[in-house]
């Protein structure tokens, strides 16, 4: 190769690279967006679970690991949301609100661990008896969500 062809190449990279840019970051923002959107799944899909164990659809040998997987989840919850990424379901006051929308997600990560320390020691009754109490998720989502 040439030096020329070589500078060519090596320009047509770099415009490459710098018109992939604005892309990337648009991308970033999406990132945020799915992530907090699967940690929220998760915490779905956890509960979901719990309730088959309480309705005794199945047994209870995973009551514990799901409460505590519902602790674990409920913390990347809150860390999730610190970056300031507008959309997705999350309506724009978790941002405006944000000591307000804080606050219930720590109350959130408090109660979780309480329930998954309860469901050790008490089992299913203990657990059943909390859990309306520590899943707060429909009273956070009645204010911050707006479903698509
Ligand atoms: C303190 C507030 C808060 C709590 C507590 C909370 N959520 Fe959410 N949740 C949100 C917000 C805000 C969104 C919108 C996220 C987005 O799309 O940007 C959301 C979105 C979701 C979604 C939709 C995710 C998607 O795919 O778009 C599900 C499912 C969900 N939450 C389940 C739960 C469950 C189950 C719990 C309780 C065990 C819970 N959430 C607790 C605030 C909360």
């Amino acid at each position: 190769m040439t030096r020329f062809a070589k500078f060519v190449g090596g320009f047509a990279v770099a415009v490459a690279m710098v018109t992939a840019l604005p892309i990337i970051a648009r991308a970033d923002d999406k990132d945020v967006i799915d992530y907090r959107e699967h940690i929220m799944k998760t915490l779905d899909a956890q509960t979901a679970a719990i309730g088959m164990i309480v309705s005794t659809q199945v047994g209870d040998d995973n009551l514990v690991a799901h409460a505590e997987a519902i602790a674990v989840t409920a913390k990347q919850a809150l860390k999730s949301f610190e970056a300031k990424v507008p959309g997705g379901e999350s309506k724009p006051e978790v941002w405006s609100n944000w000591p307000d929308f804080e606050k219930r997600m720590k109350d959130f990560v408090e109660k979780t661990d309480k329930l998954a320390a309860s469901a050790k020691t008490g089992g299913v009754p203990v657990v059943m008896e909390q859990m309306v109490d520590a899943l707060t998720c429909k009273g956070c989502h009645d204010v911050y969500r707006s479903k698509k």
